[in-house]
């Protein structure tokens, strides 16, 4: 495979209209929202818009800013992956929120952010939003700089603070959002029906958002985040203040955009959420990565002895066991075991290990 066949995201596609960039074209390929990158035989990239439907293409002479993010896509092999950071630094005044923040979540996978309050979790993801800049460090997300309008089209956020405009309609609402992202016509409203459907608001969708409970809010939220259809999507504490039901819902959607072939970076203070969902954890403190691994290898390297809660006559009382058989006949040997319990380590002990119980904020 050439880096002219780079597959870089959906179908690789022949060029066979005559619009002519002087030299031969040799491949297409679809960047999303019907962007495609072409190379000249100067071998020199450019952005062009492709007519879906069959009508050749235009050049984007607006979309100049594009040529070395789409010149740089090309030139790899493999597609490069959804967000990586390097030695980011963000401060706030006297306040240090972030420092050398080393991230990489590659592209397909669920990534849970962990960490403390005050962590850092919601500067990383302004960061990637392009709503804030970094001090120091790079950031690249899905290939090119966060503030570029076309990295930020690919992407969809659900902020943590609800970001819906309360005096509208669900519908209202999610038909704003993606006229913001540059939807339009008949695929955005197909998209917006879909989506009230998914998140179980199809008959409350033309009430004003302001009477909705927390948990619709929080629904609607997440559904505004997907009306583009992003390649990207961040959540920022997407199941705070939701009811079990709620939560399954949103857990259920984020398999759905997983198995959809979308990258999911979302941050929670529930454990047992990343446990669950997330391909990968990355846990951060003091603005700092403390560990980023699969969550079976983080509880293997961090999650210390399986703990033994054993109650006898005297009470219960629960104890870190290497060895719980030789431990439990030790207590056998002098009290009665009324029950007993073996509990693997889970990703909270590692948690707790890795960041201390100390309050941040
Ligand atoms: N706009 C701001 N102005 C001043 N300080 C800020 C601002 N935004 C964040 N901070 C500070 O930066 C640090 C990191 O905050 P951030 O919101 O990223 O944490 P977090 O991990 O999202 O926390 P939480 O779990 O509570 O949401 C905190 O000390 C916070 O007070
Ligand atoms: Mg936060």
């Amino acid at each position: 495979m050439t880096a002219d066949h780079a597959l870089i995201a959906g179908s690789e596609v022949e060029a066979g209209t005559e619009e002519p960039p002087r030299r031969s074209i040799f491949r297409i390929k679809p960047l999303g929202h019907g962007r495609h990158a072409y190379r000249t035989g100067e071998g020199v990239a450019k952005l062009a818009l492709l007519d879906p439907f069959g009508g050749g293409w235009t050049l984007g002479s607006r979309l100049a800013r594009g040529l070395r993010y789409s010149a740089r896509l090309m030139s790899s092999q493999v597609s490069p992956p959804a967000l990586r950071c390097r030695g980011l630094e963000k401060r706030f005044g006297s306040i240090t929120a972030l420092t050398g923040l080393d991230l990489e979540v590659p592209r397909g996978v669920v990534f849970a952010l962990l960490g403390p309050n005050g962590a850092g979790k919601t500067t990383t993801v302004r960061l990637v939003l392009g709503q804030l800049h970094p001090d120091r460090g790079r950031i690249e997300v899905l290939g090119g700089t966060p503030s570029d309008p076309l990295v930020r089209r690919r992407v969809g956020l659900a902020p943590q603070g609800i970001a819906l405009y309360g005096e509208l309609s669900a519908r209202e609402n999610l038909c704003l959002f993606g006229r913001l992202a540059g939807c339009r016509g008949r695929p955005l409203a197909a998209r917006i029906e879909a989506l009230l459907a998914r998140v179980g608001l199809a008959e409350r969708a033309d009430e004003p958002v302001r009477a909705f409970s927390g948990g619709m809010q929080r629904r609607l939220n997440l559904a505004a985040a997907l009306v583009h259809e992003p390649e990207l999507v961040v959540l920022d504490e997407p199941t705070a203040g939701v009811d079990p039901q709620s939560r399954e819902a949103i857990f259920g959607l984020i398999r759905e955009l997983a198995a959809e072939g979308r990258t999911v970076l979302f941050s929670t203070h529930y454990l047992e959420e990343a446990e669950r969902l997330a391909d990968r954890v990355a846990i951060i403190d003091h603005g700092r990565l403390v560990a980023c691994d699969a969550v079976a290898a983080l509880i293997e390297r961090f999650g210390g002895a399986p703990r033994l809660v054993v109650e006898t006559e005297a009470g219960s009382a629960t104890y870190e066991a290497d060895r719980p058989l030789e431990l439990l006949n030790a207590i056998a040997s002098r009290a009665t075991i009324r029950r007993f319990r073996l509990e693997p380590p889970r990703l909270d002990q590692v948690f707790l290990r890795l960041t201390g119980h100390a309050f941040r904020d």
